[in-house]
């Protein structure tokens, strides 16, 4: 049995601790909600427990489809034990459909269906509000190398690719998400973080009814019962 140690690190909603082994860490996921970068703050009643099982869920079913990831054990509703990584500043975000700041910045209503998915890069610097930022700006920076960039980018369409099945599935679209990636104490590139309602835009296939965290950004209601939901259905 792993215990926690010594805490090193608390997000907007997850909080990190040490273990006995230094190549581990547990995860501890909060009900804690924040958008617009923390300028909003809230909570969504079992939000940590869906995230935790719905992000490990997947991630299992994403290393069985050839993408690495930290997970290891789940230990209990809200705390996984996953492999130390060094996180790269990249916010990584797939996109299938027009949404969120894609469609604000260019100007065009949410929901256009693109013939191949996007992908982009924010720098994760909460300072600057996690920036749009070019590749080769992400090189400049020595954030990542050119070859660790190809890297990342074939492992979000491979994830993209998965999740889109996955959540295809159950009735759901998947409109974009985030990832983030980090390195082992060797320098593999595995993914990192969640994937959960917080970090989609999944909507209801019949009635386009959004089912991700857009619910709290935007005060559209049934936000606690749209997480649970989302659980319900991919748990199967
Ligand atoms: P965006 O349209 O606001 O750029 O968001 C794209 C995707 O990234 C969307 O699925 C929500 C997710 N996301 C996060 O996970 N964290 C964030 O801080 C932001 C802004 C978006």
């Amino acid at each position: 049995m792993m215990n926690k140690l010594e805490q090193i690190y608390e997000g907007k909603a997850k909080k990190v601790f040490k273990t006995e082994d230094p190549e581990l860490l547990i995860v501890d996921y909060k009900d804690d909600a924040t958008a617009f970068n923390g300028e909003k703050k809230g909570q969504i009643a079992g939000k940590g427990v869906v995230n935790n099982r719905m992000s490990n869920l997947l991630m299992q079913m994403l290393e069985k489809k050839g993408v690495p990831t930290h997970f290891v054990e789940e230990i209990s509703d809200r705390e996984t034990v996953v492999k130390a990584v060094t996180i790269m500043p990249l916010e990584v975000i797939v996109r299938n459909i027009s949404a969120g700041s894609f469609a604000k910045r260019y100007g065009v209503e949410e929901g256009i269906v693109f013939d191949e998915p996007t992908f982009e890069v924010s720098y994760k610097n909460d300072d600057l509000g996690d920036p749009l930022m070019c590749e080769s700006h992400a090189i400049a920076l020595g954030i990542v190398t050119a070859e660790e960039i190809d890297q990342v980018r074939k492992y979000a369409f491979m994830v993209n690719d998965a999740l889109k099945e996955f959540f295809l599935a159950v009735g759901l679209k998947l409109v974009d998400f985030k990832i983030e990636f980090g390195k082992t104490s060797d320098g593999t590139i595995i993914l990192a973080d969640e994937i959960s309602p917080d970090t989609c835009r999944l909507w209801d296939v019949e009635t386009n009814k959004k089912m991700d965290k857009d619910r709290f950004r935007r005060d559209l209601g049934d936000v606690e019962e749209t997480y649970q939901e989302v659980f319900e259905r991919i748990k199967g």
